[in-house]
């Protein structure tokens, strides 16, 4: 028996493109099923001001495909010594859509982030005032917290004094991977607070990353959880819940440099990323939740309208297969592997 659903066509809350021939490279894959991505600013160096996001901005215009519907939606990564004004007069300019919190230390390209959060207060203030969200990668650096501690750690440390202090402030906590996390934001007041999750924390915890082997392809940050947290960020993503969204932060690494002593942080899904969904709401029992998630609540929380378009997905009698490798210059980026049997596939 065979079926296909058709929902609007969905968005990405939560994109790496990285930049050169790395960008050309993954640009397609997220154009081909996404209408419009948050993009992530943690290049190096990273996406500081206004005139950085432009330019960067122009960049990936210039690598999507003709006839290609995709609009890209940049983000500033904040700083220390981020000015107020730049990102005023960015917004403004629509150059900007959010601004992105990295914690100093706390995944791939974050040196540049905050170490003093008091230094950032006058550009809190300001997101406050004109509606801003702000991004946060939610995890503490302190070296001596566990990793498997440090996003429920960042919620008391950092994020609730933070919404104490700026109440009105609007936070998306980018891929949570907790329960910690869904709670938090299931908690908080409607359209001031998010989430978003990605793939893999859905379909997978830390024993499919670390049982019978380590599997480097899965290491990402933060980092997978245990089952019950898994379970959580299903019970969230599959509730209706608008405060849920699909954020895919697909983020590609080349292969060598993920199967290494010491490997990268980061699951590259774009390709996949739909169909890997759909097949994991449909095994939750939730397929009739699945456009929500990922077509309609991010919009809602950003303010911007459903897409028109329209994507389908149909339902394959023989499981699909994981993409392959895709080439960039003289290297591979590994595609994300769900383990278990994909029967979906988008019609493209
Ligand atoms: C991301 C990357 O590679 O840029 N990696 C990851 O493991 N998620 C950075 C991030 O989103 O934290
Ligand atoms: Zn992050
Ligand atoms: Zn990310």
């Amino acid at each position: 028996m065979s079926s296909t659903i058709t929902i609007p066509r969905p968005d990405d809350w939560h994109l790496h493109l990285r930049d050169g021939v790395m960008l050309r490279a993954v640009v397609p894959h997220s154009a081909q099923d996404f209408a419009r991505a948050i993009i992530m600013p943690n290049l190096v160096p990273p996406v500081r001001t206004g005139a950085d996001a432009a330019a960067y901005a122009e960049r990936i215009q210039a690598a999507i495909p003709d006839g290609a519907d995709f609009t890209p939606l940049m983000t500033l990564y904040l700083t220390e010594t981020t000015d107020p004004d730049d990102v005023e007069a960015a917004f403004a300019a629509g150059v900007i859509t959010a601004l992105k919190l990295y914690p100093a230390g706390a995944t791939t390209n974050s040196d540049a982030g905050v170490r003093n959060f008091a230094n950032a207060h006058g550009v809190f203030e300001r997101m406050e005032a004109l509606g801003i969200p702000l991004l946060t990668h939610g995890e503490v650096t302190a070296p001596d917290i566990d990793i498997f501690d440090r996003e429920a750690r960042f919620i008391d440390d950092v994020l609730d004094p933070l919404r104490q202090r700026f109440p009105r402030l609007r936070v998306v906590m980018e891929h949570i991977t907790t329960r910690d996390g869904a709670d938090y934001v299931a908690s908080a007041p409607e359209g001031l607070m998010g989430a978003t999750i990605t793939v893999q924390h859905l379909m997978l915890n830390r024993n499919h990353m670390l049982v019978g082997g380590v599997r480097p392809h899965y290491y990402c940050l933060p980092i997978l959880k245990r089952s019950t947290h898994q379970d959580a960020l299903l019970s969230a993503a599959t509730s209706g819940n608008p405060r849920f969204f699909l954020g895919t932060d697909s983020a590609p690494h080349p292969t060598h440099l993920k199967e290494n002593a010491c490997g990268c942080a980061g699951v590259f899904s774009s390709p996949n990323a739909l169909a890997c969904l759909a097949q994991t709401f449909e095994d939750a029992g939730a397929l009739d939740r699945f456009e929500g998630f990922v077509s309609r609540h991010g919009a809602d929380f950003y303010g911007l309208p459903v897409n028109t378009s329209t994507l389908q997905l149909e339902r394959v009698e023989t499981p699909q297969p994981v993409p392959a490798p895709i080439i960039v210059g003289e290297e591979t980026v590994t595609v994300f592997d769900p383990i278990r049997p994909i029967h979906w596939r988008v019609i493209r």
